[in-house]
């Protein structure tokens, strides 16, 4: 097997039976914000646009490179589809052309022409977009295992397909915090520093679960390339730093009990992989510039930020700007949602600002459910700062995960009394009637006891078996099946089997008369 690194956690990987392409990133991600590190932009990518598989293992947008895909990726390669509930991978790529598809199930191994195929799906409001996933491929010789940024927990079937040769893992920074919150320095700098040893300690575990002989740090860190943004790059191995890069993992790893030799690889490098997990490794520049990249960081990103302003610029310039109605369009938009979203209304339980500047300051009511201008006293547990014309895209693109798009950029500020709340950024990843249906049922099912309700004669259990749609908001009975509106699914309430997918069953029981008291009321 022969894995050529792309970056960030891009891969073209050769085996017996076929190639493979992982999650190519070449275009920035999050408004210009998210660049690869090292830099791709050199890299003459055309050798590996022509896969037999392709595998994107969720639509983070530095793991779903829409214009590379579309412009250049072909659409005849057969797509690894994750096990994920509302199936983004494959309606996302069937936008963008791609028409053929192999549906897995999560961490079940499947015979793809030869290769075994094992996709472990993560389906949390919490993992990713709704939904993460890595990969493991066994070609007869070697296996691997993409973990890719995704926290499995099926270890007993990740057991039962390795022993893996080489683990691809993440072990760097992804996220926004603490970085973007108004706390005090010293604050910030513990947390930072807290954050930075725990994602490296907690990839640790997973490479002593996992038990790899070879391990390679991937899928991050970013790089940061416009002024805005430049301080997040660790460029001196700062503690206080959440992005530390290969270098210092590996050191970590050397370190540490484990019993692994991690691997260093660029845009470029091939690693070959031998059965008996006999690893040798090439890189497209000699040892010494590869070592420079990372010693003298601040070169090499000046360089690729010149060759990139001019793109950071022209994604800037073209946000909206004074385009839309920000308050009523959120009114809109978030009120019906809010009204569906028991759960996360009670996890919240409380309002939050957002500061948009002259886009206004709005205030979303987790409690009232409502969405009202700020009267400029009352407090708010929760405050988001945000460049309004960021909003605005999202307003007028409709995106329903702002996640995605805002957060991600880590291009906002945010300040909040208290401990961090899962609930409210949960909450816009789930700004559509089917992502809230689908998380609130999913937060429900946390919960032990089935929750039903009583319909047409019948106990019905409350959440939709499709996408767990509140069945007692969006199910309609008639003639003894019930509808859910969401999608249109239906089941027939006597045996509580569905007319529309043979793998789903309601619960569905008969209410039983209650019966009638014979005798006097004093008895016998
Ligand atoms: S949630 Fe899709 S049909 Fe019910």
């Amino acid at each position: 097997m022969k894995v050529t690194f792309l970056g960030h956690v891009g891969m073209y990987i050769e085996t017996k039976h076929g190639s493979v392409l992982c999650d190519p990133l070449f275009n920035s991600a999050y408004f210009g914000s998210w660049w690869t590190f090292p830099a791709n932009d050199q890299l003459d990518f055309s050798p590996y646009v022509n896969p037999d598989y392709l595998f994107i293992s969720h639509t983070h947008l530095d793991h779903f490179d829409e214009k590379f895909l579309r412009e250049h990726v072909s659409k005849d390669v057969t797509v690894l589809l994750p096990d994920h509930p509302l199936g983004l991978v494959e309606k996302w790529l069937r936008k963008l052309g791609f028409v053929n598809f192999v549906q897995t199930k999560n961490a079940v191994p499947i015979d793809v022409n030869g290769l075994k195929v094992m996709i472990p799906s993560l389906v949390a409001p919490a993992d990713g977009p709704l939904g993460d996933s890595g990969l493991c491929l066994d070609d007869g010789e070697v296996r691997i295992f993409n973990q890719n940024d995704s926290r499995p927990v099926q270890f007993e079937e990740l057991d039962a397909f390795g022993p893996f040769d080489v683990h691809f893992l993440q072990y760097s920074g992804a996220i926004w915090y603490p970085m973007v919150y108004r706390f005090p320095q010293k604050m910030k700098d513990a947390l930072s520093s807290k954050k930075r040893t725990t994602q490296m300690e907690r990839a640790l575990r997973y490479a002593k679960q996992i038990g790899a002989p070879h391990i390679v740090p991937s899928a991050g860190p970013p790089c940061f390339l416009d002024d805005a943004l430049w301080y997040l790059n660790d460029f001196d191995r700062d503690p206080t730093n959440i992005f530390p890069d290969q270098t210092v993992f590996m050191e970590l790893v050397a370190e540490s009990d484990v019993d692994t030799q991690a691997h260093l690889l660029i845009p470029g490098s091939v690693m070959t992989i031998e059965p008996g997990a006999r690893v040798a490794t090439t890189h497209p520049m000699p040892d010494n510039e590869v070592m420079a990249i990372f010693t003298d960081k601040r070169s090499h990103l000046g360089a690729y930020k010149a060759r990139k302003q001019p793109e950071i610029d022209a994604i800037l310039a073209s946000l909206p700007r004074g385009q839309v109605e920000i308050f009523l369009a959120l009114k809109e938009w978030f009120e019906p949602l809010l009204a569906l979203a028991d759960q996360t209304c009670l996890g919240i339980d409380d309002t939050l600002l957002l500061e948009l500047g002259d886009g206004g300051q709005i205030v979303i009511d987790f409690v009232n459910r409502e969405v009202r201008e700020w009267d400029g006293e009352s407090p708010n547990r929760y405050v988001f700062h945000i460049d309004p014309a960021l909003v605005e895209y999202c307003i007028i693109n409709h995106e329903e995960d702002w996640v995605n798009y805002i957060f991600l950029s880590c291009r906002f500020e945010a300040e909040r009394k208290g401990t961090y709340n899962e609930f409210l950024y949960s909450f816009f990843k789930l700004l559509s009637v089917e992502r809230v249906q689908y998380a609130e049922g999913y937060y429900v099912e946390q919960h032990h006891e089935q929750q039903t309700f009583e319909c047409a004669g019948y106990t019905i259990q409350r959440r939709c078996p499709h996408l767990k749609a509140d069945l007692e908001r969006f199910g309609e009975v008639e003639d003894g099946i019930l509808t859910c509106t969401l999608h249109g699914w239906q089941f027939e309430l006597e045996t509580g089997k569905c007319l529309t997918s043979d793998d789903r069953k309601l619960y569905s029981k008969k209410i039983e008369p209650v019966p009638a008291l014979t005798g006097t009321a004093d008895g016998d």
